[in-house]
């Protein structure tokens, strides 16, 4: 199977898997991961071919998504020996999505890891990255904004997302950060403006 063919497949496969999430892990998240990904790739000379397919794939087994993650990776290996992936690609491919996870403090070793983990953190900033922020929070049931308990999205922006710009590692995602993050620094700045009128917390 040719590797257009077998990306083709790959997104049909995450088309099932994701397309009823509502927790800003999506399939659109994906589809956008696996392009950011693809452009970052051409830009660092890595391997376009196992970016993208790890870019789709990097949620899949994913704990916090799965209920059985060992038996979802356990099918995964079977799907990318359906689509007629080679040993190699199949262990760089996995290699690639293992350490990925920002909340799981994911260090990938290779380039192509990297690239996937810098695709993925790009998502969570931005324009883009704040409405996933206040989906996975409602989703969590955690508050929008609450002085006293910690679970709440506006916290998490200065535990996490704010910090997001100094922890990627390729020249081409730290571009890509700077108009994001400053435009989540006018938001919060608006939005505290906004919840200074907010006289009871
Ligand atoms: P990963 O999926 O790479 O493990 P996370 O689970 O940390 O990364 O984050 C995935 C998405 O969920 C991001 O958009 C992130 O901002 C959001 N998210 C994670 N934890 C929280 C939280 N406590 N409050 C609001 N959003 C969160
Ligand atoms: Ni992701």
């Amino acid at each position: 199977m040719e590797e257009l063919s077998q990306l083709i497949e790959i997104q049909k496969l995450i088309r099932n898997l994701f397309s009823d999430d509502y927790t800003g892990h999506d399939f659109f998240h994906m589809e956008r991961v696996a392009t950011t990904a693809g452009e970052i790739a051409k830009i660092e000379d890595a391997d376009l071919f196992i970016c993208e397919a790890a870019a789709w794939l990097h949620d899949v087994g994913d704990a916090k998504l799965f209920t059985d993650p060992e038996e979802t990776i356990k099918e995964l290996d079977l799907f990318l020996q359906r689509i007629a992936m080679n040993e190699y690609q199949i262990n760089k491919v996995k290699e690639a999505i293992q350490d990925v996870s920002f909340s799981k403090g994911g260090n990938p070793t290779t380039l192509e890891g990297k690239i996937v983990q810098d695709a993925d953190r790009l998502d969570a900033i931005g324009a883009i990255g704040i409405a996933r922020a206040f989906a996975y929070g409602g989703a969590n049931r955690n508050y929008i904004n609450h002085d006293t308990n910690k679970n709440n999205t506006i916290q998490h922006f200065y535990d996490k997302l704010l910090k997001i710009k100094e922890l990627l590692h390729t020249e081409a995602a730290k571009k890509i950060a700077d108009e994001r993050h400053r435009f989540m620094e006018v938001y919060l700045l608006q939005f505290e403006k906004e919840w200074s009128k907010t006289k009871s917390c």
